[in-house]
């Protein structure tokens, strides 16, 4: 089994992709260490309740968590109807807080896996507000920042994704002299309990999509890639973004570039 003898800590581990997440690594031999703000003993071996909109709650998460895990999967995440300020606390800040905090206590080839989205492909044409959001760290900030940078309640989801798609990359080879890396998946539609709010929000662009696609998604297709990219085979991985969304992102490429 391939993970066995690793404890893996699993954000966002009560639902969706989290959940099936945890269910494969449990197939696999991990133990598993979950994190949410609900309650769940489902495929998890060791439960850490934490609110990742407040930083204090993330704080104390990062001292409870044990030392010498092999991975980190931040998975927990918040649609676009949550509003524009909690989207970007949990999506962003509140990943980049807890995975900074935490580096230090991750065994050496640790493997970060960060779930961003296909809706942050457009992360090229936002680096001046991307840039600007490299150094926001102070939660009671995201507000002003947001009006200042013009990123509403249906911006908001797309912008916290492209963030975070980059920040990936940029840590590419950040611990690379202790064997750790990162990566993200970036899922297209998947059916999961906040599916219904991305239509809500972002009502025709994934009506769009899910005219072009077969089918949307569920969390069987997007655990498998997360749980990959955790393991030991994708050791040479460093930084990428992979794309998990029944070929939508190269759909848009294909667009983009009058290749279709
Ligand atoms: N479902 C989709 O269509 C889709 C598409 C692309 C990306 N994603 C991303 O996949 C990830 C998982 O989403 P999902 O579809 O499984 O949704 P989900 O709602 O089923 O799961 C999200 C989990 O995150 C937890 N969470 C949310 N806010 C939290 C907080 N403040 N503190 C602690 N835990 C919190 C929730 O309790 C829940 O268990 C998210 O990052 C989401 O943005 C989802």
């Amino acid at each position: 089994m391939k993970f066995s003898d690793q404890k893996i800590i699993v954000t966002g581990c009560a639902s969706g992709i989290g959940a099936k997440t945890c269910e494969l690594l449990k197939k696999e031999g991990a133990t598993v260490i979950g994190v949410d703000r609900n309650p769940t003993t489902q495929f998890v071996d060791e439960f850490h309740h934490a609110d990742l909109s407040d930083p204090v709650s993330i704080d104390a998460l990062i001292e409870a968590l044990p030392s010498g895990a092999n991975g980190l999967l931040n998975i927990a995440g918040v649609p676009p109807t949550a509003g524009a300020t909690l989207v970007l606390q949990v999506n962003l800040l509140a990943l980049k807080r807890l995975t900074l905090g935490c580096v230090d206590k991750l065994a050496d080839n640790a493997a970060i896996v960060n779930v961003a989205s296909l809706a942050g492909v457009g992360w090229p044409e936002a680096i001046p507000s991307i840039k600007a959001a490299s150094s926001l760290v102070d939660f009671d900030q995201v507000g002003a920042f947001c009006e200042e940078h013009n990123i509403d309640d249906a911006r908001s989801y797309a912008f916290s994704k492209e963030a975070l798609i980059t920040w990936t990359m940029q840590n590419r080879w950040t611990w690379r002299d202790r064997g750790i890396r990162m990566n993200c998946v970036s899922p297209g539609p998947v059916e999961t309990p906040i599916l219904k709010d991305f239509i809500a929000t972002l009502g025709k662009r994934v009506e769009e999509d899910m005219k072009v696609m077969d089918r949307p998604g569920t969390p069987d297709d997007i655990a498998p890639a997360i749980v990959f990219l955790a393991s030991a085979d994708s050791v040479w991985i460093r930084g990428t973004n992979l794309a998990c969304d029944g070929g939508m992102f190269n759909h848009i490429q294909c667009a983009m570039n009058d290749l279709l």
